[in-house]
């Protein structure tokens, strides 16, 4: 962003349409709510509106939508009371509109693809003297689109909805993305003058081009990719604006840095950051709230969400590091280890088949196989603490809340209950009973009775 781009979007007021049920999604969640590399729709749409330097929003619900609500706070949530077109949802926010605003700006919350610098682009035709810019495209498939009509002089006419159009229309490429930016002084007035004259006898935004028109006055249009444009209306649409938005962060990731062994096979969230010299194996997903540092190697199958991976730290193969997870600097965790709200210090190792929760691991500590956090008694959740250069035997049984100190050693095969002071040798288990020379009589014995002689 430069700063004149910031500087004009203080003028703009962006509403974001998110009332609409989501018929063809037949979902009970709004459809804006259903998440794109692990982020509602809706806040990627925010996203880009605010990078582009926007900071007047609204978005406009429908009745019901709380949680929606929740997510786009502190911005103001109009309600659009009915669903009667999206004309009429932009004036569910009158009230804003009417506060004034050099430019309208109207982004569906469906559109969740959509860069700052397109909505720049979107912002900077309108100012060419328009009082309505659109954003056009080209889609593989222009089906579900409203098409654009464009006048002798190559500016735009008017928008036909698919459901509306002619043959002739609906073989135009040209396809309407739904963005639009308004002249802010005229918004209000050309929005009162739209009708619901159509197929389905709603309030269209797109008929705002033929309205304008016939007042004499210019509409414009920018183009950009498909890759940025596409409408989520069904289950379908949903995964490839997944996969369009795995490619962008996989890109992303790649130049920041990291190298993807597989990168088709890597999934990212939208927040996901890697250091420089990270390395992914194929097959690892990450979820919201991932930072991996300079150099850490996630190998492959590892599934990681809300957690911290320091510098150097190797993870999996089939790690799962839960919410909370925090590994210090090369700090290992292996195969079939389960880290949930615990720290591990630097160089502190869990190589395999381990559940570490709501517990701290000291720097250099080592945790043997089978190692278990018993932190849940069915009613409450309790800590363990375990301090440095500490080592927990294969197959323990840490018994919350409890603590083993710096330096101490639990035998294999321990259930500890009690805490285990700094360097001390705690071993918690039965004492083994051994009787030599005695096996082949037993077995004599067994034989015997197996045959009924004894
Ligand atoms: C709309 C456009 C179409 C364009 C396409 C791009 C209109 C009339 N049509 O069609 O030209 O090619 O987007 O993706 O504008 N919404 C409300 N209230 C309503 C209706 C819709 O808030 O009463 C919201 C929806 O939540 C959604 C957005 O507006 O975020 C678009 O609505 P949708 O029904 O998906 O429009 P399309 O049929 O895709
Ligand atoms: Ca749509």
């Amino acid at each position: 962003m430069t700063t004149a781009d910031t500087a004009s979007g203080a003028a703009t007021l962006a509403i974001v349409l998110a009332a609409g049920e989501g018929t063809r999604m037949r979902s009970s969640l709004p459809k804006v709510m259903h998440r794109v590399a692990g982020r509602p729709m809706v806040g990627h749409v925010l996203d880009a509106v605010a990078a582009a330097g926007i900071d007047r929003v609204a978005v406009v619900v429908g009745p019901g939508m709380e949680a929606l609500v929740r997510w786009v706070a502190p911005h103001p949530t109009p309600v659009q009371a009915e669903r009667r077109g999206t004309a009429h949802a932009v004036l569910a926010a009158r009230a804003e509109i009417a506060a004034g605003a050099g430019d309208l700006l109207v982004v569906f919350g469906d559109t969740p693809l959509v860069s700052p610098a397109t909505i720049g682009r979107l912002l900077a035709e309108r100012r060419r003297g328009a009082a309505v810019a659109v954003l056009g495209f080209r889609p593989a498939d222009p089906s579900p689109y409203g098409r654009f009509v464009l006048g002798a002089d190559g500016g735009l006419e008017r928008i036909v909805e698919a459901k509306d159009a002619t043959p002739e229309e609906r073989a135009i490429g040209l396809c309407n993305a739904g963005l639009m930016a308004i002249e802010g002084a005229r918004a209000l007035d050309l929005l009162d003058r739209v009708g619901c004259d159509n197929a389905k006898g709603e309030f269209y935004l797109t008929d705002l081009v033929a309205v304008a028109r016939g007042l004499g006055l210019a509409c414009r249009f920018a183009e950009a990719p498909e890759a940025e444009l596409m409408g989520v209306n069904t289950r379908l649409d949903l995964a490839q604006a997944e996969a369009a938005m795995q490619d962008r962060l996989r890109r992303r990731a790649m130049a920041e840095g990291a190298t993807l062994v597989a990168p088709e096979t890597v999934f990212l969230a939208a927040d996901t950051r890697l250091g420089r010299d990270v390395v992914v194996y194929p097959h690892v997903v990450f979820g919201p709230g991932v930072t991996v540092g300079e150099g850490a190697e996630i190998r492959s199958f590892s599934h990681l969400e809300q957690a911290t991976v320091g510098a150097g730290a190797l993870v999996g193969p089939f790690a799962r590091l839960r919410p909370g997870a925090e590994l210090g600097e090369g700090a290992h965790v292996g195969n079939f280890v389960e880290i949930k709200a615990a720290t591990l210090g630097a160089g502190a190792k869990a190589n395999h088949l381990a559940y570490i929760g709501d517990a701290s691991v000291g720097a250099g500590a080592n945790i043997g196989a089978g190692t278990i956090t018993c932190n849940y008694d069915g009613f409450g959740k309790y800590r363990t603490e375990i301090g440095a250069g500490a080592f927990i035997g294969s197959n323990t049984a840490l018994v919350a809340p409890v603590s083993v100190g710096a330096g101490a050693i639990v035998g294999a095969g321990s259930v500890v209950t009690d805490p285990v002071p700094d360097d001390s040798i705690a071993i918690a288990r039965a004492r083994q009973s051994t009787r030599p020379g005695i096996a082949p009589a037993y077995r004599a014995l067994r034989r015997a009775r197996r045959e009924g002689k004894a």
